[in-house]
């Protein structure tokens, strides 16, 4: 397939750089299209284990071209350090990376102002990375941002600076914190400039050329479809479309040059940050999944609350997104449990509820109504066809399958590489009835 889009289908972290990694041997070019340095991209090769926040996940395979495109937002120092921190390990970047001129810069004053609007917010507060995005897509929206191409002119940030941090000094202010000083974030913007300069590219101008010679294009998520800014549990919610509807905005290819979508869904869920998680299990099957799936945050370390598989979430993403086929992950997290719960829909003031309310509230109030699965106690890491897994993990995931009216052509079950079973067309039919 010319252009694939792969991308979360629950609130993060379902494994789309397990994912990625493998496509990308197969791809001449992998471009992330939203997001920043908010992303933890997880990446295992033999003993090697990469954590990726801005850089697309196909820097580890070393044939692939990887592009930053013109949606992210660059925090120029950390993708730095990411960059110097891969070279020491022998990965050389240089010539296969690119920053797109369009894309816009999360500036130190954005990071303070993610703190800051968090600390106004109080019991509100959304549970942000720090990392500067929500200030720095605000800018980007109120056409104020500063791009890479920016960077590179110097003379032209300066008045453009000066009245962006005038507006924020205010709020800062009001947050009772010292006020940004212009003249150290120019200091500090004009170093940092330089070190970006070889790689800033008109990388939509790349990413055309590549699609119509034909090469393959990966288009890589970051976030997931529970933190979209428009379907996902606003505010509670990132600042970028996730899904493969901003691929196109976010890489400057047309929309119809999109093949195939690829949802990421791992066979249970995972949230950081504050908002709605119906099926958040606070006893000890939470505890144990937590537990089995080392479910600690990778750009923050909180630890990540844990429940059961929401397919009121997880068939609307696959839905409205177009999704072709789902990569269920981390099934083998599943291991040891001797219930394991499906979540077909919800009950809200006594009525049935199939799609996720508008309003976080109504969202958080509603109560799942569950399926009941058995639960198996084998260690699945060794299963590579879907007749090697015990029948129960195999009546779940058809239930899963059934439920998001979409097939699962691939199950993960260990962090390594070959840990995978493919599914070419699915899994094969029947659902079990259990209770
Ligand atoms: P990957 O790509 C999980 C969450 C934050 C917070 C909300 C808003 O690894 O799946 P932001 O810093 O974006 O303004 O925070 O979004 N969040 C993520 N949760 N995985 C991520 O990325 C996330 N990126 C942001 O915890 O609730
Ligand atoms: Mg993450």
């Amino acid at each position: 397939m010319a252009v694939t889009c792969v991308f979360g289908m629950q609130w993060g972290d379902e494994g789309k750089g397990r994912i990625v990694d493998l496509l990308a041997a197969e791809s001449d070019f992998v471009v992330r299209y939203q997001g920043g340095a908010n992303a933890g991209h997880t990446v295992i090769v033999g003993e090697e284990k990469y954590v990726l926040h801005l850089l697309p996940s196909g820097v580890i395979q070393p044939s692939t071209i990887n592009i930053i495109g013109n949606g992210v937002v660059v925090d120029p120092w950390t993708l730095m350090d990411e960059i110097d921190g891969l070279a020491k390990r022998g990965i050389d970047l240089q010539g296969r990376l690119f920053v797109s001129d369009r894309a816009h810069v999360v500036l130190p004053h954005h990071k303070t102002m993610d703190e800051a609007l968090e600390a106004l917010r109080g019991d509100g507060a959304l549970g942000t990375t720090s990392r500067g995005i929500g200030p720095a897509y605000g800018d980007k929206s109120r056409r104020a941002g500063m791009r890479a191409a920016d960077m590179l002119q110097p003379e032209r940030y300066e008045e453009m600076l000066k009245a962006n941090i005038g507006a924020w000094n205010a709020i800062l202010d009001k947050a009772g914190m010292p006020p940004i000083d212009v003249a150290s974030v120019i200091e500090e913007m004009r170093a940092i400039g330089e070190r970006l300069r070889p790689y800033v590219a008109d990388t939509t101008g790349m990413l055309l050329e590549a699609w119509q010679a034909g090469r393959t294009i990966l288009a890589e998520g970051a976030q997931g479809f529970g933190l979209d800014v428009d379907h996902g549990s606003y505010p509670f919610v990132t600042s970028s479309t996730t899904g493969p509807a901003g691929v196109s905005a976010g890489c400057g290819l047309p929309p119809k040059a999109l093949d195939r979508v690829i949802g990421i869904a791992k066979a249970y869920v995972t949230r950081v940050g504050a908002g709605p998680f119906p099926t958040h299990d606070k006893g000890p099957a939470g505890t144990q999944m937590a537990e089995n799936g080392h479910e600690f945050g990778s750009t923050t370390g909180r630890p990540r609350d844990c429940g059961w598989f929401d397919a009121v979430l997880a068939r609307r993403a696959a839905l409205t997104q177009g999704v072709d086929a789902v990569a269920l992950m981390k099934l083998d997290c599943l291991s040891g449990l001797d219930e394991i719960k499906l979540c077909t829909g919800y009950e809200l003031d006594g009525e049935r509820v199939d799609a996720p309310p508008a309003w976080a509230g109504d969202w958080e109030r509603c109560t799942p109504v569950y399926e009941s699965y058995k639960g198996w106690s084998e260690d699945l890491g060794g299963c590579r066809r879907f007749e090697d897994l015990p029948e129960a993990a195999q009546v779940y995931v058809r239930a899963v399958q059934a439920i998001m009216e979409t097939p699962i052509e691939m199950i993960s079950v260990g962090a390594e590489r070959e840990r995978f079973i493919p599914l070419s067309d699915g899994v094969p039919a029947e659902v079990q009835a259990q209770s």
